[in-house]
């Protein structure tokens, strides 16, 4: 949540800042701003997205030190006030994250006169450091002292009035990377900010200081002992302003998918053994833990774990996870699930996991990200960039990996042969024509139409079902901003039902045959009271069609392949209702992509 972009160098502090926060907008775009120096310093900044700040920047300028933010609004409203960069006598911040205890420095720094234009935690972080630098009159003791004085997560970049050469940052559990290049340094909330100007850079551990400026990068330990970090080389492409000639980000990764599925299995499979690095079988039970899709991945792998393998299975919401005392078994393993590897509850709950001495394991895409230092396994997804809020691709490539577990768990008990195995991977890595016929589907687009005007949408399933139910209905509310539930079938009847009436839009989802019986009378029940039904069904599995205001047939192929392709259907469906109307598909209001703030 909100990107920092900083630069120290000779000339191409406006260039780059601009260009590294229209890159990481998807981390929050309610205000943008800057700080330039090109011999005097000028504080630039407005409510809405990064094309809103460049509209004022109208002069050009060679600017040599300089610090960018895109914000998400936690604290106070989205407005030019509240927007970053801050400035506080000598000292001016960018930030991503919350300074927990900020009321509490707000009236210390009260008493000592200070007082405040706007209402940000920011505000209040760079008032404090002011008021200590005035005391210490030394940056690094000061940075030094805010790190143990600030609570809660930060990445914070900071330029002091009377330093015109250099940058510094400091950070604790929220991303920050500082780029390496020649005669010029970076900071950056993700390396692809800066991935045009250098795939070189370092990361932050917690509580250390970072002091950049243009030949050279110090990094102090929280004793202010310099340390000699890993220099990183990113090998993540620059994706950005490049739809190929899709409309939309999403359409674009929707479309990637099957490749994204074949990567990811390529990864852990070299075509005749998996190697993921970590044996289910020797857990006693597992606790998946994640947010938004991520979490509704882990509800698919439930459903595949416990019931297709008898693991026992649980899955809990990661922001409720550390508050609800949490008891953990020796042989527990504690997997996480993240496309960013920074959502800011998923990390807290595999830190307390960690703490506990269970084993953790973090399916996560963003290989150096916060979670995947310090979980004990990874598995990395290989989804590559996702530039659209809403996940697609990575949440694909989430199940791919699930797949893998499942199936290699298979072969090591014989539930399966290795040729069977085999057949199985192939099917999966062979998605990509399905894939493109779903999008193609005019079906799809005729449902589309028919749900466009709805205030109201169900999304119906059972078990496994359900879980794909969970991740379709938060596709659509999130895109279209059409409101949607997901329930388990045989559940609506104890309430909600008493909102179904004639006309009531349902989307209904039945991929397994064991419960196509319950399911179908689930469904009647609706029916039977007005709702028009849209059926998305295995094609092996049998119904009377009549029912229904239309079906959709799913190419039954495997287990994981029939959970990815009606995946891809409700994908496609959010899209064309979203597009239809009028919607900002790829940066819908108020998300972000990448949450790190609780
Ligand atoms: C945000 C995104 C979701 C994502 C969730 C978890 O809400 O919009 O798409 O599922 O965060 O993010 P993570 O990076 O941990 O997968």
């Amino acid at each position: 949540m909100c990107g920092i972009v900083g630069y120290v160098g000779k000339d191409k502090g406006r260039e780059v800042v601009i260009r590294g926060l229209e890159i990481l907008e998807y981390r929050g775009y309610d205000s943008a701003g800057i700080c330039e120096y090109d011999g005097e310093f000028e504080i630039i900044k407005t409510r809405g997205k990064v094309k809103e700040l460049e509209k004022i920047l109208k002069k050009k300028k060679k600017v040599s030190l300089s610090l960018g933010h895109t914000r998400w609004a936690t604290h106070g409203t989205p407005s030019s006030e509240n927007a970053h960069p801050h400035s506080v006598g000598e000292v001016t911040i960018v930030h991503n994250g919350i300074i927990e205890n900020y009321e509490q420095l707000k009236s210390d720094l009260i008493d000592k006169g200070y007082s405040f234009k706007g209402e940000t935690d920011t505000e209040i972080a760079a008032s404090y450091i002011d008021l200590i630098y005035k005391q210490t009159r030394d940056i690094l003791l000061t940075l030094q002292k805010v790190n143990i004085i600030f609570e809660g997560s930060y990445a914070i970049g900071i330029i002091i009035n009377n330093e015109v050469d250099c940058l510094y940052a400091i950070r604790r559990n929220a991303p920050l990377v500082i780029g390496i290049g020649q005669e010029e340094n970076f900071i950056a909330s993700d390396i692809i900010a800066i991935i045009e100007y250098t795939n070189k850079y370092l990361l932050l551990e917690n509580n250390y200081i970072a002091k950049i400026s243009k030949n050279d990068i110090n990094i102090f330990d929280e004793n202010l002992v310099v340390i000699n970090p890993k220099v990183h080389i990113s090998d993540k492409e620059h994706e950005m302003n490049d739809k190929a000639g899709y409309d939309h980000y999403m359409l674009k990764e929707i479309n990637q998918q099957g490749d994204v599925i074949a990567k990811t299995i390529s990864k852990y499979f070299d075509g005749e053994k998996i190697n993921l690095g970590i044996d289910l079988a020797k857990y006693d039970e597992i606790i998946i833990v994640g947010c938004g899709s991520a979490m509704y991945v882990g509800e698919i792998a439930k459903n595949l774990f416990q019931k297709e393998l008898g693991i026992k299975t649980r899955v809990e919401i990661a922001s409720e996870f550390r508050y609800n005392k949490p008891i953990f078994n020796k042989n527990d393993l504690v997997l996480v699930i993240s496309q960013s590897g920074e959502t800011a509850d998923t990390l807290a709950a595999l830190e307390l996991a960690n703490e506990s001495g269970v084993d953790t394991l973090a399916v996560v895409n963003v290989s150096g990200s916060s979670i995947d230092r310090i979980t004990k396994y990874s598995i990395h997804t290989q989804a590559g960039t996702e530039i659209a809020v809403a996940t697609t691709k990575a949440l694909i490539a989430q199940i791919s990996v699930i797949g893998l577990m499942f199936i290699d768990y298979k072969i090591k008990k014989e539930m399966v042969t290795n040729q069977e195995a085999l057949v199985f991977l192939k099917e999966l890595t062979n998605l990509e024509t399905n894939i493109i016929e779903i999008i193609n589907d005019p079906k799809i687009l005729s449902i589309a139409n028919d749900i466009k005007k709805e205030k109201n949408v169900f999304f119906l399933g059972r078990g496994l079902d359900f879980a794909i139910c969970l991740e379709g209905s938060l596709k659509l509310k999130e895109i279209s901003y059409i409101h949607s539930e997901a329930y388990p079938s045989g559940e609506l009847k104890h309430g909600s039902i008493a909102l179904v009436e004639k006309g009531t839009k349902i989307i209904a989802i039945i991929t397994q045959k064991d419960l196509l019986d319950k399911s179908i009378s689930n469904i009647e029940e609706v029916i039977s009271r007005g709702a028009d039904v849209s059926l998305f069904i295995l094609n092996k599995l049998d119904v009377n069609n009549n029912l229904f205001k239309s079906v959709i047939d799913i190419k039954k192929i495997n287990i994981i392949s029939d959970i990815i392709l009606t995946i891809v259907n409700l994908q496609v469906l959010s899209y064309h209702v979203a597009k239809l109307l009028n919607c900002e598909i790829d940066q819908p209001k108020n998300l972000a992509k990448s949450v790190t703030v609780e």
